[in-house]
């Protein structure tokens, strides 16, 4: 229970006898920073929503027209591209972009479709001098303008401006490169809000993606980002994680003045409340101590030590020796717990140390409910400067995670639980049946604040959305 007069820490109609976020942090021996003892609850009138918005191509194509072709999005990684003329694509739902490095501190987006009679000039990750058409030959410099037409005296009907390669707007954050189709665009720290300056002492800032994972999940991309950024699925979806997953007593943040990010704050080594008998904190110690060291020996303490302080420890510790990084001076719920942000549309950003992740949701062109799951995995730059090649692993529908040798079996299962939960999730949809979802109040606000923006797109559009 709150005292009286304590600022408010979780809704006044929780229901719940596990504490919450801040009641848990409140305890911790090295403290949380101010931004992780902040709390904001916005009500979000959205309850319920068509399910029509997961399925039908319809809504898809208002999302492209009003909304992919407007917002900031995560193109690629820096590490991606670091030479002169190196190139990648973002096959975004507003069109296919080539992404280059054209100067040591300069990259271009390049709309990757030949001026002449439109065919696709690149076709995945390479290095190039220039970008020549595989149809006809035109022939264009790393910017954009054109080197080459042939046979120009059949074109004397055509200025050489003409034949520069439509661009991208580009900005880089943190190692990222985000791109956005309308030349109006805000700026992206703009765009970005709060998130930039809560990341200001991210431990990942020199870290660089080691792995890189891909996996097409058979579902609306909103309906897979909706199933990371709440915990209330825990208890059925990964029901392995009910003893310390800490589901109800995740803290929910959206700002009233921030369309484009919000997050959750969720107290690892904390059973849910649907657990029933709650095991003592002794064994739960124990419990969170295998799993984060892989031993299979007890941790060595005496009982009555509190799991907190002593997990977040065990955590800098492992972490500062498997990283050869010093991470002594993190707080304990920074070493501890997850601290997941979400930025519109599709980016998941971990702020924590044990969570090195960062996800993207996008859709898969040509399949309106299929989502491209992309999902890195940082390490800090090694000391030499010399960063090594992002390792990629493609996943196939019925490869598992729990197999791609990218992280602990325990944990790659969860990502499969989630994967195949949403393809039936998808199913569901298509079934029919009633018209809509529904949403819970708290736990799925940023289900809610998901699609607030959304329609806030959509309206700025000129869409009615009071139907849709
Ligand atoms: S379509 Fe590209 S050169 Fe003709
Ligand atoms: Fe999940």
């Amino acid at each position: 229970m709150l005292k009286e007069g304590a600022a408010r820490i979780a809704p006044e109609y929780r229901e719940s006898a596990m504490p919450m976020y801040q009641e848990l942090i409140a305890d911790d021996v090295k403290p949380a920073q101010s931004i992780f003892q902040e709390y904001s609850e916005t009500d979000i009138g959205i309850a319920r929503v068509p399910r029509s918005r997961y399925t039908d191509k319809a809504f898809f194509d208002l999302e492209v027209e009003h909304m992919w072709s407007k917002v900031w999005q995560m193109a690629c990684r820096e590490e991606q591209i670091p030479e002169v003329g190196d190139c990648t694509l973002y096959e975004g739902p507003a069109g296919s972009l080539i992404l280059v490095r054209t100067a040591e501190d300069e990259i271009r987006a390049h709309y990757n479709a030949c001026l002449h009679r439109g065919m696709r000039l690149c076709s995945g990750d390479t290095s190039v001098a220039s970008f020549k058409c595989p149809y006809h030959g035109f022939t264009w410099n790393l910017d954009g303008t054109i080197q080459k037409i042939p046979s120009r005296w059949d074109f004397r009907h055509v200025q050489k401006a003409e034949l520069t390669l439509p661009q991208a707007k580009v900005e880089r954050w943190n190692g990222f490169v985000f791109v956005n189709y309308d030349q109006d665009a805000a700026p992206l720290k703009q765009y970005m809000g709060r998130m930039d300056g809560d990341f200001q002492d991210w431990m990942r800032k020199d870290g660089y993606a080691a792995i890189h994972l891909r996996k097409v999940f058979k579902a609306n991309w909103k309906a897979c980002m909706e199933a990371f950024v709440e915990g209330f699925h825990v208890p059925e979806t990964h029901a392995q994680g009910i003893a310390w997953a800490g589901d109800s007593s995740f803290q929910y943040d959206v700002w009233p003045d921030e369309p484009h990010v919000s997050r959750f704050l969720e107290p690892l080594g904390t059973p849910s409340d649907r657990m029933d008998p709650i095991p003592s904190e002794d064994q739960r110690l124990q419990d969170m101590y295998r799993m984060i060291t892989g031993k299979d020996e007890d941790a060595p303490v005496p009982p009555g030590t509190r799991l907190r302080p002593y997990i977040a420890e065990v955590a800098r510790n492992l972490m500062s020796e498997a990283e050869g990084a010093d991470y002594s001076g993190l707080s304990d719920t920074e070493a501890l717990d997850g601290m997941q942000y979400s930025l519109f549309p599709n980016l998941v950003l971990f702020r924590n140390l044990l969570h090195p992740y960062a996800y993207r949701f996008t859709p898969v062109p040509g399949h309106h409910d299929w989502t491209m799951y992309d999902f890195i995995i940082f390490k800090k730059k090694p000391e030499s400067g010399e960063i090594p090649e992002t390792q990629y692993i493609d996943l196939e529908e019925d490869d598992l995670y729990a197999d791609s040798g990218a992280f602990p079996e325990w944990l790659g299962e969860i990502y499969d639980q989630d994967c195949h939960a949403l393809g039936a999730l998808q199913k569901g949809l298509n079934a029919g049946g009633r018209e809509y979802v529904i949403f819970s109040q708290y736990q799925e606000v940023r289900c809610r604040h998901l699609h607030q923006t959304v329609n806030s797109y959509l309206e700025k559009g000129g869409v009615d959305t009071s139907a849709l």
